[in-house]
């Protein structure tokens, strides 16, 4: 069972003009064949910081919040989604309880995998977890129906460290960050297929995470079409500085 802490659920955003885009500036090598090797800046934009951000809110979700487009293959999809799908298919979606912080969704936890996908899953981890930190032995496998939502909310201190990273397969989507008090501190994430999303510390303590619904799916004011999204999730143990959790929790 994954525990997760809702915190309320604030209404849709306006989407004001469009100003703060951030860029993951990610510095690639082309080579066009001749002797000159060129940099190019990828800028490839996974983060809207909403007009109302402080200077505080972008440095803080920058440094906390990586993207890292097309961390997978095709094939490699095929072949995580051929594993999995075949116990998610004998769950229902569950649609019933709106005060559950997810909407239309079935979940698995799982420990044991082919050769295979046990060699994409531990590029993932050497990728989003250091060395020296304990991860949990269960893979989080969490397939949202097309019509389903992640509402905000902010993962268990008690069951979960400072580190959360989710692969994300079938559909792209938008992940929105809100500050748990500073309700005007709103981040949207592009969290494209096949992509790996990497939230530690400030962004996975001190804000809300959630996916939106097909209606509210929206980056920068341009449309990002949902569809059934499954993500394959790995998070590490608490430790000793963890912080604790001052509110009630099952
Ligand atoms: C969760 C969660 C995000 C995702 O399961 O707690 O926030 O990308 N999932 O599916
Ligand atoms: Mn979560």
């Amino acid at each position: 069972m994954v525990r997760r802490l809702l915190k309320g659920f604030p209404p849709a955003e306006t989407r004001g003009p469009y100003t703060g885009i951030h860029t993951n500036g990610d510095k690639g090598l082309i080579d066009d064949g001749s002797d000159r090797i060129t940099f190019v800046d990828e800028k490839i934009e996974f983060f809207h910081f909403h007009p109302t951000c402080q200077a505080e809110t972008i440095t803080s979700v920058s440094s906390s919040f990586t993207v890292v487009p097309n961390m997978i293959t095709e094939a490699e999809e095929e072949m995580l989604m051929k594993e999995v799908e075949p116990h998610l298919k004998r769950l229902k979606y569950e649609f019933d309880h709106w005060d559950d912080a997810i909407h239309g969704f079935r979940e698995i936890e799982r420990s044991r995998w082919s050769q295979q996908v046990s060699s994409i899953l531990g590029r993932i981890r050497t990728t989003a977890f250091p060395d020296s930190c304990q991860q949990l032995p269960q893979t989080h496998v969490l397939d949202l129906a097309k019509s389903g939502v992640i509402k905000p909310h902010v993962d268990s201190v008690r069951f979960c460290g400072n580190i959360i990273s989710g692969l994300c397969l079938l559909s792209d989507a938008v992940m929105r960050l809100r500050h748990v008090e500073l309700k005007d501190q709103v981040v949207d994430v592009l969290v494209k297929r096949r992509s790996l999303y990497i939230m530690r510390d400030e962004a996975r303590y001190n804000f809300t995470h959630e996916i939106l619904g097909e209606e509210e799916s929206f980056f920068c004011g341009e449309a990002v079409e949902r569809g059934r999204r499954v993500s394959v999730i790995s998070r590490n143990q608490p430790t000793e500085e963890s912080p604790v959790d001052s509110a009630t929790q099952s």
